[in-house]
């Protein structure tokens, strides 16, 4: 039987010894996985090793750990994938990150995960008035948050955010996953003002930088970006909802950016978000970004004349694109997470699929914003 070294990241706060990195060889197959690696440590090497897990089949979320650096379930990982990315031979396995650790690969998921799913409001709340039988709910709709509903609550994209490495206090892409799935289910009542909490919250959903991490820390294939930025065109797009963090601003400045020169164009973009360059709100963003712009312009990473003109105009292609865009009757939310025909016996799910069993197999489910 092949033999594997995990390498191990240990932490006993209650030691107050720093954290280190402890090595043990286990011996199992290829196709077994680093959990199962873990347990074995713990029972036939060291008893005192913390990993935390229960189903052992990528369901029940907790066993997520970074191996070799990411996110992922250790029960979902075969040995011998972790060790094609380990680089030295080595599979390192340590606590997931943005969230304090309370012994070895043990993080408090209360502290941060579970505190930021409780803000969301993580329940429905029923339209009025409510039916005197069931809702009967379009398929469609249902099957536009199937994705959210995927998730398993491991904490893998949590781990791997950057925006909250840097902001701890932004909700982060699982709990505004979670926000969609009832801000995209027409039973719920409360969706304008879910919408405008989460615009407002400074650390809300603008605070997302667009890193992907999330993406691809999730084994579940959840994508809580997308359905981050599902939140933000339904709020600015359909509802209209103008936030004090400039993201409804920001996000009509990029649109216009690229209609008009076809390429995005920098130097208009933040002046744009503000309401122009001669715009009383510009003026500190603008002071403000000018140390920037200078090293920039020191580092000839842009020069003066592409700063102030315009380099770029819409190709007739881009053109014709935003035109289309323009006439159509209503918005559509294209979701591509189930694909497939209806005739079809067994769905297509783009990435991890859901974990429920539910076998509907529809064409890539589009959400009207009024359905
Ligand atoms: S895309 Fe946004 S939410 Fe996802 S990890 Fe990056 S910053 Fe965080
Ligand atoms: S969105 Fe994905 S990575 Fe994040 S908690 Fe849910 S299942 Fe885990
Ligand atoms: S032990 Fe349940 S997901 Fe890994």
């Amino acid at each position: 039987m092949p033999e594997y070294v995990l390498r191990i990241r240990r932490y006993s706060p209650d030691t107050g010894a720093a954290a280190r990195w402890q090595d043990f060889t286990v011996d199992l197959e290829p196709h077994q996985s680093v959990l199962d690696g873990l347990l074995q440590i713990r029972d036939r090497q060291d008893g005192s090793v913390g990993i935390r897990s229960s189903c052992q089949a990528a369901i029940c979320g907790s066993c997520g750990v970074r191996i070799n650096g990411r996110p992922h379930l250790a029960c979902h990982t075969h040995l011998e994938s972790a060790l094609g990315t380990s680089g030295d031979g080595i599979i390192t396995v340590e606590p997931m990150g943005n969230m304090p650790v309370l012994k070895d690969l043990i993080v408090d998921m209360d502290a941060v995960h579970w505190k930021k799913i409780k803000r969301v409001t993580p329940w429905l709340v029923n339209s009025e008035p409510v039916p005197e039988r069931e809702y009967v709910v379009p398929a469609q709709s249902m099957l536009d948050i199937t994705q959210s509903m995927a998730c398993i609550q491991c904490g893998c994209c949590v781990s791997d955010c950057l925006s909250m490495e840097v902001d701890p206090l932004f909700i982060g892409p699982a709990a505004l996953a979670k926000a969609y799935r009832f801000v995209g289910d027409p039973r719920d009542g409360e969706h304008p003002a879910r919408l405008k909490d989460l615009a407002q919250d400074p650390h809300g959903m603008y605070d997302c930088t667009h890193c992907f991490n999330c993406i691809e820390a999730c084994p579940k294939g959840v994508a809580p970006m997308n359905q981050i930025m599902r939140l933000r065109r339904i709020a600015s797009a359909d509802y209209g909802i103008e936030d004090d963090n400039n993201g409804y601003r920001h996000e009509h400045a990029f649109v216009r950016n690229i209609e008009r020169n076809g390429l995005l164009h920098e130097a208009d973009l933040l002046p744009d978000s503000y309401g122009g360059k001669f715009h009383p709100r510009a003026v500190p963003a603008l002071v403000g970004s000018l140390p920037a712009i200078v090293k920039a312009l020191m580092r000839r990473k842009v020069t003066l004349g592409k700063a102030l003109g315009h380099p770029h105009k819409a190709p007739d292609d881009v053109k014709r694109i935003f035109k289309v865009v323009h006439q159509r009757p209503e918005r559509r939310e294209l979701n591509l997470y189930v694909t497939g025909t209806e005739d079809e016996d067994e769905p297509t799910y783009a990435r991890g699929g859901p974990t429920d069993g539910s076998s509907a197999g529809h064409t890539p489910a589009e959400r009207s914003p009024n359905a």
